[in-house]
């Protein structure tokens, strides 16, 4: 085999009379009669070669069976470009390679979809998934994440964290989505679960005095995918000792500033801004909010008292919230079509209507600006700081309606309205979130983060009387609207536990069963410890600038789990499933 001296990315014009071999695949090729140019691709670039009539008819005519995606050695002098023929855009685009050898290393059939063509529809790209990992753009995604990784690592390690790797194989863990189980041959009846995160086991870890742990570790979940989930995704978990909400969080940003610092060039100013998680739900309507831009939601209650609109009245009467945004430029920019649209996009979280107001010079404008006096109109541009051109929207409804309609309508217009730079990024925690959340199907609380999580210490009392107002030290990390990280101080004091489990209807017995290998450690010397998570995918996806998780995982599952290339999830032949004790049931 011609092996190469070279890749396709490498030369230049101080390479010219160098003898190369350049290995690769044929990502284009021209036949000009007396002139047959081949492009040959690696990971590291492109660079043309061409056969000219000098070569002799019979190693020309063997360039011209060349196709596209044959994997090819070529061995030539490096030439500089015929004038006017550089292409600047390329890194060898001032020279080319004179073939004199040619040796095809495999011929392939023709590609369902060009590599370096539009791009070709998901369901193919996944079904021929190394052939999509082909592409340069794909490949970029990938040495981004390959760079993160080690980013990762090194921070860490310089921190003095060590990497342990944990059981694939385990119990369930306590992160709430459903398990996927893997039925033991040995113990009929008995399965593993694979692991929702590694979180019993870094805490054992600390409870064995590792102090400091880091594991870029993969996760299981069977949960509904989104854009943002895979059912197998990978996470910077880290543990930490004798350490408080605030230290766990200082110690994590370096790491973020030094990601901002290598995948976008900022320097971002630490501690970075921590927002209260109530106010993120009162002024944003949601625990990730987007903070590169405004829009605040403001409550609109008092001067929703003022008018005689009947829907506000009602909503006062059934203790109902009043709360509206005001979008910069959005009453010039949204016509009555658009209107309507705004609304059905608001009705899809539960409201029933949307009251919109345009902002003019003089006073505002629709269908329902007749209900609000002058006095209270002034009054109502005062609160949200409005000119002329904006665009005023309110909703009356239960809390959790108003937020999900405001926040999600806060989003949708932010990025129509233009009023951030996309490529632009912020960092944030959002802290203190509850504990607990109540569960209106099983009749009871549930953990809001997981069983493990230590309450504030001011809000220990509440455990007993108002359990929903008990607020926890969790802390999730927030770029650009998206949940990248999330963590919390670990209840490592037997009697809060065991409140704890109780609120969550767990009885002294079946909290042993569940989680007893951890209770026994943490009665064995824990100390005080906490940590977090990192959405390793979520992360690059956001600095790859990608929109789907799936696009920067090499072999993703689809929506419904699936993976299109190897078949999986598939059948197993019945002496696999007497092996393991399972029979299928209609
Ligand atoms: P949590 O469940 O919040 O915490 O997960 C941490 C982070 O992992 C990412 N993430 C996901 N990414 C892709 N697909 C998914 N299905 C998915 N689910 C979560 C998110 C999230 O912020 N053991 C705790 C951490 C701790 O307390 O230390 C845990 O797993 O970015
Ligand atoms: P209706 O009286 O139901 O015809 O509604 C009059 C206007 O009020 C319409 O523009 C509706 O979109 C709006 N509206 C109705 N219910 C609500 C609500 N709960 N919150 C905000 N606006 C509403």
């Amino acid at each position: 085999m011609l092996k190469r001296t070279h890749t396709c990315g490498e030369l230049t014009p101080g390479h010219v009379g160098q003898t190369v071999i350049l290995n690769g695949w044929v990502d284009a090729w021209r036949d000009f009669g007396g002139l047959v140019f081949i492009d040959v691709r690696d990971r590291y670039g492109l660079t043309q070669c061409v056969f000219e009539p000098e070569v002799g008819a019979a190693l020309q005519a063997e360039a011209r069976e060349l196709r596209n995606e044959y994997v090819v050695a070529i061995k030539g002098v490096v030439a500089p470009r015929l004038p006017g023929k550089e292409n600047p855009k390329l890194k060898t685009g001032g020279i080319e390679v004179r073939a004199d050898a040619l040796e095809v290393l495999n011929a392939t059939p023709t590609p369902p979809f060009e590599i370096q063509g539009a791009e070709a529809n998901e369901e193919l790209r996944l079904k021929y998934r190394y052939l999509d990992l082909r592409r340069p753009a794909m490949q970029e995604v990938f040495l981004l994440r390959h760079r993160m990784a080690q980013l990762m690592r090194s921070t860490m390690s310089a921190q003095g964290f060590l990497e342990v790797e944990t059981p694939i194989l385990g119990r369930s863990t306590p992160e709430g989505a459903r398990d996927f189980l893997v039925p033991s041959r040995v113990h009929p009846a008995h399965f593993y679960a694979l692991p929702q995160s590694p979180q019993i086991y870094k805490q054992l870890l600390m409870v064995a005095g590792f102090d400091r742990y880091f594991q870029i570790a993969r996760c299981f979940r069977d949960e509904d995918l989104r854009a943002n989930r895979q059912p197998e995704f990978t996470q910077l978990d880290v543990e930490m000792s004798f350490v408080e909400d605030d230290d766990v969080m200082n110690l994590m940003e370096p790491l973020v500033a030094g990601i901002a610092r290598e995948f976008t060039g900022e320097t971002v100013s630490l501690p970075l801004p921590r927002v209260d998680y109530r106010d993120a739900m009162e002024r944003f309507g949601n625990d990730r909010p987007d903070l590169r831009y405004g829009m605040e939601l403001k409550d609109l209650a008092d001067l929703a008292a003022e008018t005689d609109f009947k829907v506000f009245q009602l909503a006062r009467e059934n203790g109902l919230r009043i709360r509206g945004i005001c979008a910069p430029g959005g009453g010039e920019r949204y016509s009555r079509k658009d209107l309507d649209g705004l609304t059905e996009f608001a009705a899809g979280f539960g409201t029933k209507g949307l009251v919109w107001l345009k902002v003019e010079a003089e006073n505002l404008t629709g269908p329902t600006a007749k209900f609000f006096q002058p006095a209270t109109q002034a009054k109502l541009r005062e609160r949200f700081g409005a000119k002329a051109g904006d665009l005023i929207l309110i909703v009356a409804d239960s809390q959790a309606v108003t937020s999900q309609a405001l926040s999600n309508l806060r989003i949708r217009l932010a990025s129509e309205l233009k009023l951030y730079d996309p490529a632009s990024f912020h960092y944030s925690w959002v802290v203190r979130f509850p504990l607990l959340a109540w569960d209106d199907e099983e009749k009871r609380w549930a953990a809001e983060h997981h069983p493990f999580t230590m309450p504030l210490a001011e809000d220990l009392p509440l455990l007993e009387t108002d359990p929903g107002k008990v607020r926890a030290q969790a802390y999730d990390l927030v770029v650009n609207g998206e949940e990248c990280g999330g963590g919390t101080i670990r209840c490592h004091d037997p009697v809060t536990q065991a409140k704890i489990f109780s609120l969550l209807g767990l009885s002294p017995e079946q909290a042993e069963e569940k989680f007893g290998f951890l209770l026994g450690a943490l009665r064995n010397g824990a100390p005080p410890h906490g940590g977090i998570a990192l959405g390793f995918d979520r992360m690059v996806m956001l600095y790859a600038g990608l929109t789907n998780i799936r696009d920067c995982i090499a072999f993703p599952k689809t929506a419904r789990g699936a993976d299109l290339m190897s078949g999986a999830p598939g059948t197993v032949d019945a002496r696999q499933l007497r092996e393991l004790h399972i029979r299928n049931v209609e």
